[in-house]
């Protein structure tokens, strides 16, 4: 009867990863680059719950609008609360700085590595439910705080193996754009329409974004990036001093969230295969209004797992996947597995990762299965082993055996760490 039942799906929910272990071991190598430099700056991590009150992303303050209402999970719980799985960690952690605000020291460094969920239609560099890095800075308005949060997405990209030719860090400001605003008396809606042209310049042709422009009444020479905004200005010339020579003013860089204030940025993969924004940010110094009159100043900005893997694969420098288990123990025969899982304590209490075959497949189904998880190395207790007290370590990938003692085992396998 029940063989006749329809069986349910192997696939993951639509828009969200299952990690098996080759996968997992990419997340953890992106979360350990991104600590080692986060902590490098002096940042310390933080973390929340991926639930939060729906009212939360609804106020004017935080508002994009595309996100709030097209693009997040909300459901009511059962106690009759409206409840979202947060889209982003900006209105999370400056809830959290205003929680603290007393107790806290500024200026505060703070970063996380939360998933977040939105409901977008899944495609190349786009899922629902993603990883993100979010390093932010609260308690300064000093533009060498908005210099620092871009210092350290540079050495991020750095630390992955980038060079600055395969990115470009391009730098808007949301004063610049405010101001041109309200120079040319733009009404609400076509303020609207205006910052999501500039959101869209890239992906549109040329003479359809100074069309639409000039329907709008924006002079395209207002555009001109040779006239940089002061602010943009100071951030270009202290990143040169740093050594960060690949950043650029752009005017088009506006990003989508009301809640920007200052100078914002946007990382680009300047590969012709993967040529887009792979991450940005921005100065937002009054979000903590939501929860509290007094601002608390922020600057910082979320980069996603999904680009980082692209830009990464698109030039070879995803790292090669190695399992933690150095070494498998095959047994010749049932019999020889206690002595096999005898020689595996000994060496575990050495700290060498060991997995044991049960011996309930024939000794080349072993080996299959030994090279199936990546082990690099494979040796074989049986009655020889056992009396000789020698075994042949094997290299499943070149096929060369090193015969070694009991003793020098360990030894062998701690070396290769
Ligand atoms: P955002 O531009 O919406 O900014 O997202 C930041 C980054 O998260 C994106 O550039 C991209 O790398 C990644 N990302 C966003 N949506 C998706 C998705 N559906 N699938 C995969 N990756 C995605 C923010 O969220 C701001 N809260 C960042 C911030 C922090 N600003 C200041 N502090």
């Amino acid at each position: 009867m029940s063989s006749k039942k329809e069986k349910l799906s192997v696939e993951p929910y639509k828009g969200v990863r299952d990690f098996y272990p080759e996968d997992q071991a990419f997340y953890n190598y992106l979360l350990s680059t991104y600590r080692q430099v986060a902590e490098r700056f002096g940042y310390v991590e933080y973390h929340a719950s991926v639930l939060e009150p729906a009212e939360l992303y609804k106020s004017k303050n935080a508002e994009n609008e595309e996100l709030v209402n097209e693009q997040t999970y909300t459901f009511v719980d059962r106690g009759g609360r409206e409840v979202t799985l947060r889209p982003e960690m900006t209105p999370t952690v400056a809830r959290m700085v205003a929680a603290r605000r007393r107790e806290l020291g500024f200026p505060l460094r703070f970063f996380s590595i939360p998933n977040v969920f939105r409901y977008e239609r899944p495609q190349r560099g786009r899922l629902r439910e993603h990883w993100q890095l979010n390093v932010d800075l609260f308690g300064s308005k000093s533009l060498t705080a908005d210099t620092e949060i871009i210092a350290v997405a540079a050495e991020i990209m750095r630390a992955f193996g980038a060079t600055p030719n395969d990115f470009e860090i391009r730098i808007g400001s949301r004063i610049f754009l405010d101001s041109l605003i309200t120079q040319l008396s733009l009404s609400d809606d076509a303020t609207k329409e205006f910052v999501a042209l500039l959101d869209r310049r890239r992906k549109i042709p040329a003479a359809e974004f100074d069309a639409t422009l000039a329907e709008l009444g924006v002079p395209l020479a207002l555009l001109s990036t040779s006239d940089t905004p002061d602010e943009v200005r100071v951030v270009l010339k202290t990143l040169a001093e740093l050594g960060i020579n690949n950043a650029v003013y752009d005017p088009s860089i506006v990003r989508g969230f009301a809640y920007y204030t200052g100078v914002v940025f946007e990382v680009f993969d300047t590969h012709p295969d993967n040529n887009r924004a792979l991450f940005g940010g921005g100065r937002y110094d009054n979000l903590t209004t939501l929860f509290d009159d007094e601002p608390i100043v922020g600057v910082g900005f979320g980069m996603g797992d999904v680009s980082m893997r692209n830009f990464l694969e698109v030039r070879g420098l995803l790292p090669v996947y190695v399992p933690p288990t150095k070494l498998y123990i095959a047994v010749a025969a049932p019999e020889d597995v206690s002595h096999a899982l005898m020689l595996a304590q000994e060496l575990r209490a050495q700290n060498v990762a060991i997995a044991v075959d049960f011996g309930d497949k024939k000794l080349a189904d072993q080996i299959k299965a030994a090279t199936k998880h990546h082990i690099p190395y494979l040796l074989v207790v049986g009655e020889n082993e056992i009396t000789s007290g020698t075994f042949a370590v094997r290299d499943l990938a070149t096929g060369k055996e090193t015969p070694l003692s009991r003793t020098e085992l360990a030894s062998f396998f701690l070396a290769l760490a």
